[in-house]
């Protein structure tokens, strides 16, 4: 058996794996800022669309996203550059509050949401965790 084949094969089904993964959940990794975001607050006086030329436009689907929001996404050092958000399993009608539960320690078994989402509103939850 040829070892570095052997290797080599794994690697590329863990990728397909993830890949996969990474589709089923609906998402799409959100482009890096490739600028320094000081003295750049407000994002959308520049990206709002048709704003500034040739700044690059955000999408239509960010209609309403205020500019507190964006680095969620958009930092490069932020979650969604290398991790998939995991999809929420459960349905969503009667759990809008979704923190009520997911706050670390609020309400064992339920699966704690991490520390960088301290302050996160509910009403942006479903932009990265979509239903399964
Ligand atoms: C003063 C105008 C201005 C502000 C304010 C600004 N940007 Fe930008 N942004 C730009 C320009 C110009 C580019 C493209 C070239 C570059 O990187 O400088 C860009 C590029 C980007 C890109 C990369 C887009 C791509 O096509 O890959 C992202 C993402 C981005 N900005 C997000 C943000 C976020 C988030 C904020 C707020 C924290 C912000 N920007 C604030 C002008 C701005
Ligand atoms: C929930 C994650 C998320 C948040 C929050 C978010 N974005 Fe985005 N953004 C994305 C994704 C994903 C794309 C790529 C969309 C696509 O390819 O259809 C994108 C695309 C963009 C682009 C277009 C880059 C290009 O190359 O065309 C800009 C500019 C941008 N966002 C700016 C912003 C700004 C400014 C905010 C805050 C008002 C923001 N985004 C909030 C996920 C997010
Ligand atoms: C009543 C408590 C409760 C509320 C409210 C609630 N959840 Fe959950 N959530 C759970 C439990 C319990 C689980 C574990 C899986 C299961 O039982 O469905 C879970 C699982 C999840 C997971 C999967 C985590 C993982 O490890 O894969 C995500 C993502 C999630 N919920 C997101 C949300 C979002 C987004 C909202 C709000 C729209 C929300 N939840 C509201 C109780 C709740
Ligand atoms: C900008 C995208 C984004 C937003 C908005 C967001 N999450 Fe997450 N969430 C993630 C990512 C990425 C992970 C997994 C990586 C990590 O642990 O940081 C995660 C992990 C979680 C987990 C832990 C799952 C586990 O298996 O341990 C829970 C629970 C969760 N989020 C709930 C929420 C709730 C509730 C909200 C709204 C208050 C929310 N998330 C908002 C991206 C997001």
């Amino acid at each position: 058996m040829n070892h570095r084949r052997t290797i080599a094969a794994s690697a590329f089904l863990i990728v397909a794996l993830a890949a996969f993964a990474w589709q089923q959940a609906g998402w799409t990794t959100p482009p890096a800022m490739t600028h320094d975001a000081a003295g750049r607050d407000n994002c959308m006086m520049c990206h709002k669309a048709g704003a500034m030329e040739p700044v690059p436009d955000a999408p239509a689907d960010h209609e309403g996203r205020p500019n507190e929001i964006c680095l969620m996404c958009h930092a490069p050092d932020a979650a969604v550059q290398t991790t998939a958000p995991p999809a929420t399993p459960h349905p969503l009608e009667g759990r809008d509050n979704c923190m009520m539960c997911h706050t670390a320690g609020a309400m064992e078994p339920v699966p704690d949401a991490p520390a960088d989402h301290e302050g996160r509103d509910n009403q942006y939850c479903t932009l990265c965790h979509k239903p399964a």
